[in-house]
């Protein structure tokens, strides 16, 4: 394998949401292969801060596929070409000598750009602000074992748990759904016992909010399961449908 690769970088631009954006191109030599994406984005920006040029704006935390803030399109898949992967887990041994990479923001009316790669995703948080979460009642932690959950359960309601919040679901979806995203967070309260005495409310809620961002509708296409950096199951949208119409119909 080279240890280093030449590229041409073609970066979506864009001041704030009020003005258009543009691609500009950038010419990268000597890349290593061992670098993180982000850290070649790091490079790059550093030589525009030389050259004083403004910087690629982009999205990144943690580093190591946790928060889901590094939220961008790499030639045309959300956070790159590898599967279950986040765009800061993605290494550049991954593109090869000469490529043109086009890298975007995650484009969809509920997630405005805020500048170049950056965009809004505070409509999750108010979905989450809508009911995902439990009321618990402070006090001594129980133990771990006081509520027994079958394993199965348990497993389930983890792989729902393991959503990052990075909005790939919606930016992938031709409908730029959010059921994915929405449905994970149901999901996992629904499965577990702590959940259960706000169950229907949260459910009527968190469907209201995801609908009032803006967010589309569901066609069960399944692309938000193949490309979610966590492989988070469309089954968890068929839970979804099952506990909205449990408590639109307010069944026990
Ligand atoms: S469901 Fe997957 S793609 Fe959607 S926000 Fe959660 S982790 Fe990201
Ligand atoms: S920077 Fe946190 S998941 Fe990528």
């Amino acid at each position: 394998m080279a240890e280093t690769i030449n590229l041409k970088l073609k970066i979506w631009r864009q001041k704030n949401a009020s003005i258009a954006g543009r691609f500009e191109i950038y010419d990268m030599q000597g890349v290593s292969t061992h670098m993180s994406f982000l850290e070649m984005l790091d490079v790059l920006n550093e030589r525009l801060i030389r050259e004083s040029k403004e910087p690629v704006a982009f999205d990144h935390d943690c580093r190591e596929g946790i928060c889901g803030m590094c939220s961008m399109y790499i030639n045309g898949r959300a956070h790159g070409p590898l599967k279950g992967t986040t765009t800061c887990q993605l290494h550049m041994r991954h593109f090869k000598d000469g490529e043109t990479v086009t890298i975007e923001p995650w484009r969809a009316a509920a997630f405005p750009v805020i500048k170049d790669l950056v965009v809004d995703r505070s409509a999750f948080e108010n979905i989450i602000q809508a009911g995902g979460y439990v009321s618990v009642n402070t006090g001594n932690a129980p133990d771990a074992n006081s509520i027994p959950i079958e394993k199965a359960k348990a497993e389930e309601a983890f792989d729902a748990a393991a959503c990052i919040g990075c909005g790939a679901c919606v930016a992938v979806c031709k409908n730029a759904s959010a059921m994915l995203f929405l449905s994970a967070n149901v999901s996992q309260l629904a499965l577990l016992p702590q959940g259960e005495p706000e169950r229907n409310l949260r459910v009527l809620s968190m469907v209201k909010a995801h609908d009032e961002a803006g967010f589309g509708a569901c066609t069960n296409t399944g692309a938000c399961e193949a490309e979610c950096p966590k492989e988070i199951s469309i089954s968890h949208i068929a839970r979804l449908n099952r506990e909205y119409i449990r408590a639109a119909t307010n069944e026990k």
